[in-house]
């Protein structure tokens, strides 16, 4: 039987995951969190499927042990490649990344000419674009993808995608190098050919992209930002609301976000980076351990 005061569980390989949270813990603030994250383990951006799947397995269980009522993949990674092995063996709902992502970027495109950027494995899935072109083509005249005075609007006739893997960004920004002119250089490289394509809409395909908003929007000004976590939060609000699952308590005020956070190690830098993805200090994470 699931509660709507089960907590929402969330993992990510690491501590990427927390921008997913944060979006989260802004458009449904009085839910109860679980954050785990696999900082032992992480990246899992440059590993094999058949490793990512296992540890997502892994990931996945430990948050069922704790009775969640909606496992939210907060790992692009992840979304990519396991989230059928997550839903496989989840008996609550599941959300990913990549599906709210992709039909943001559908609704936001004007020109159809969509760039999406994320980890090696992210990109080498084809999950954003297998995702974006099926929508598009079955679902262009569904209201519930496009109102239709949009479509009437924007008579978008042909949709497509860009894919540019940015290995480069998670560590520059797990340093802390966020506006440095290295992180500059180096993205001017990465988005040079999807802004000679005239891309007009950019999915931030990874859970590190989103601090990088400022200086993609300073190198390719009017280009509309997809934040996969954002998305998956409003997605999320309409999966509880159909199932009647929200906790949100109109009558309560909105209280300090309650989230129980799990790590698999704590890095030396762990505070530090926890801060600059959520702007809270983190309770003590507790650290539990998996396989290995
Ligand atoms: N969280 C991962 C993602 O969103 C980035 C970090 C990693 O490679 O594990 O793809």
């Amino acid at each position: 039987m699931i509660n709507k005061e089960n907590p929402i569980g969330l993992f990510d390989s690491g501590i990427g995951g927390l921008s997913v949270l944060k979006q989260f813990i802004k458009f449904l603030p009085n839910e109860n969190y679980i954050y785990l994250g696999d900082t032992a383990r992480v990246p899992y951006g440059n590993k094999s499927v058949a490793t990512v799947k296992r540890y997502a397995a892994e990931c996945t269980e430990f948050l069922l042990s704790k009775n969640v009522k909606l496992i939210v993949i907060a790992c692009n990674t992840v979304s990519s490649v396991a989230i059928d092995d997550v839903i496989a063996i989840s008996d609550v709902p599941v959300i990913g990344m990549i599906t709210p992502a992709a039909t943001a970027a559908i609704r936001a495109t004007r020109n159809g000419k969509i760039g999406v950027i994320g980890t090696r494995a992210t990109i080498e899935s084809d999950a954003y674009s297998k995702a974006i072109y099926s929508f598009y083509d079955n679902d262009l005249d569904d209201d519930s993808l496009i109102s239709s005075s949009e479509s009437k609007e924007f008579n978008i006739k042909n949709i497509t995608v860009y894919n540019k893997a940015c290995p480069l960004f998670v560590p520059l920004v797990e340093e802390g190098l966020i506006n440095h002119r290295a992180t500059k250089l180096i993205a001017q490289d990465y988005l040079e050919n999807l802004k000679t394509e005239g891309i007009d809409t950019l999915v931030l395909g990874c859970t590190h992209y989103p601090l990088l908003a400022q200086l993609f929007t300073d190198l390719m000004p009017n280009v509309n930002l997809i934040d996969s976590g954002e998305h998956s939060a409003v997605a999320a609000i309409r999966l509880l609301g159909e199932k009647n699952l929200l906790n949100a308590d109109s009558d309560s005020l909105i209280k300090k976000p309650s989230v129980k956070f799990f790590v698999t190690d704590i890095p030396s830098t762990f505070n530090e980076i926890a801060n600059m993805f959520l702007n809270f200090d983190i309770s003590k994470p507790e650290i539990v351990s998996f396989g290995n």
